[in-house]
């Protein structure tokens, strides 16, 4: 069953096309790698999808919602949630306080944090969950600041799983961090998915042994258009998509 769907997608930055007629459908069960070069348009893709940037042509639907029409917080409720390329850390806030603003938007207690005993105890709740399924447990008190780049990466995941998401969206998850890093955040992002429950991933990366090694299906992205879209063997012996993506055959 299709739960996000691209039709059409165009996406314009003044005269430049960043996204140019782009048509997918994520569903059920799926791990998708959105794969491409540098400025191939993978983030404007992820930020069309997730309603951040409105496309300038096409609709984008989730579950059968045209996303156009929902607000973040809907957006969320209704069970997608993203993580960024480039994580941004409220230095001042612990790991328990950064997964917990998270819990708190998803819960809409908004400027009401502490209005009820019952909804923080919920946020609580997350955020020890959370915590336990991204390894955090321990960690829970230190500064998020303090962090090596592979968990601050982490962290970022985490909140976004604090949105109880059914569908992931992961813009370089594994970007900027060492190759031993690399495998424990996709471990533990693989695992963290299996118990939620989450029906699809879907995952920009660079990295090719990543690629190959967790994706069920890879899209591949050139100059905003959509190169290949199929099973990672499929993809694999297309040669001329691998040169384009990533420069070796
Ligand atoms: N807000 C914007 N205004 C103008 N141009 C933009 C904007 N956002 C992205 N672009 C351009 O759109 C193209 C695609 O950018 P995008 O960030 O989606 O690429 P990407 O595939 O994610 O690249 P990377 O691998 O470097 O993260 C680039 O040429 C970029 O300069
Ligand atoms: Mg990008």
């Amino acid at each position: 069953m299709t739960i996000l769907q691209a039709v059409g997608v165009r996406k314009f930055y003044g005269a430049f096309c960043a996204l140019d007629d782009v048509s997918l459908a994520i569903g059920e069960g799926e791990h998708v790698s959105i794969i491409g070069p540098n400025g191939a348009g993978k983030t404007t893709l992820v930020n069309v999808l997730t309603g951040l940037v409105p496309p300038s042509a096409g609709t984008v639907s989730f579950k059968g919602h045209d996303v156009g029409r929902l607000d973040p917080l809907r957006l969320s409720r209704l069970g997608m949630a993203r993580s960024f390329q480039l994580v941004n850390i409220f230095p001042q806030l612990s790991v328990r306080e950064t997964i917990a603003v998270a819990a708190i938007s998803h819960l809409g207690i908004g400027g009401r944090m502490f209005a009820g005993l019952r909804k923080n105890r919920a946020v609580w709740e997350i955020v020890e969950r959370v915590g336990s399924l991204f390894g955090f447990s321990g960690k829970l008190d230190q500064p998020a600041k303090s962090l090596s780049q592979g968990d601050k990466k982490l962290l970022d995941v985490a909140s976004a799983f604090a949105l109880k998401p059914e569908i992931i969206l992961l813009d370089e998850p594994t970007s900027g961090v060492s190759t031993t890093e690399k495998s424990t955040i996709m471990q533990v992002l693989v695992q963290a998915a299996k118990q939620t429950g989450i029906k699809a991933i879907i995952q920009v990366e660079h990295d090719m042994d990543i690629v190959f090694g967790y994706s069920s299906r890879i899209i591949a992205v050139h100059n905003g258009r959509i190169l290949a879209d199929g099973s990672p063997e499929a993809i694999r012996a297309q040669t001329d998509v691998m040169a384009t993506v990533v420069g070796r055959q």
